[in-house]
């Protein structure tokens, strides 16, 4: 077996990146809640401003939004370059840490997104208070912001050590958590059987618990309307959600 440990975690992983999620299913199951919830908001021109891949993107571009996408790795802005090529759509994409947003974008946005748990990768209070005050900021007034993480609160109490094994045919992944005081390490394994091969990475995430994303909200100024578990509308629950899907809108300053 041969193996190797990277630390640029989304550089190197953005090659493995899509055969980890099933983004077909993962639209799919989405698709109502992102269109519902941009009706009822009157949303015109969409940022998904850690746009990975750019699946929510390309979904957002065919549904008939003005949609942008952003994320700080040019390997994950290269593949959703290629992956809305494959669609027939040349992405509007640029490469943007959460803080540099009004630096990158001059045009103002009816809703920001920022989902798949990408905000938690930010490990310091004042880098997340710049990145939400970035992502309000580039929002029009009243405009709407949706976050998605994991609910960390039910996470830390029951400190799973492995999440489910994803395999298709002879590749997959693993995946074992390592917890420390402050932040939580996964570590992907990716297995190829058919050659006998692995490859080793590992990402950090700050275990950012539901009080303590609503207050942060608060504090730059975001009202939170709704707390969801999933993209069906169901109400988040503290002790038994495993994800949590925040609304919320900007109020003025
Ligand atoms: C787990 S992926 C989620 C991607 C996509 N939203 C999805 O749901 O598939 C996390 C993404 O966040 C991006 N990211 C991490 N830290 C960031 C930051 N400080 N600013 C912008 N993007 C960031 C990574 O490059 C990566 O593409």
């Amino acid at each position: 077996m041969r193996g190797s440990i990277f630390l640029e975690f989304y550089e190197n992983f953005a090659k493995r990146y899509d055969s980890l999620v099933n983004f077909t299913d993962r639209m799919k199951r989405e698709g109502n809640f992102w269109q519902r919830i941009f009706k009822e908001n009157q949303v015109k021109r969409i940022l998904d401003s850690a746009c990975g891949t750019g699946h929510h993107l390309i979904m957002f571009k065919q549904f008939g939004y003005d949609a942008y996408g952003s994320d700080q790795s040019p390997a994950m802005i290269a593949i959703a370059k290629e992956n809305g090529s494959k669609e027939g759509l040349n992405l509007d994409l640029a490469i943007s840490s959460f803080n540099k947003l009004t630096s990158v974008f001059q045009k103002k946005f009816d809703a920001v997104v920022c989902v798949g748990n990408s905000l938690p990768h930010l490990q310091v209070e004042s880098d997340l208070l710049s990145a939400l005050s970035e992502m309000n900021l580039v929002l029009t007034d009243r405009g709407l912001l949706v976050l998605e993480l994991r609910n960390y609160d039910k996470m830390l109490v029951e400190r799973p050590r492995f999440m489910p094994l994803s395999f298709k045919g002879s590749r997959g992944f693993i995946y074992v958590l390592d917890y420390f005081s402050a932040k939580i390490v996964f570590n992907v394994i990716y297995v190829d059987c058919s050659n006998n091969t692995f490859e080793v990475y590992a990402t950090e995430y700050f275990p950012l618990g539901f009080k303590k994303i609503t207050t942060l909200l608060e504090m730059s100024h975001f009202k939170v309307l709704n707390a969801f578990q999933d993209f069906k509308f169901s109400v988040f629950d503290l002790k038994t959600s495993d994800n949590l899907i925040l609304l919320c809108k900007k109020c003025s300053n």
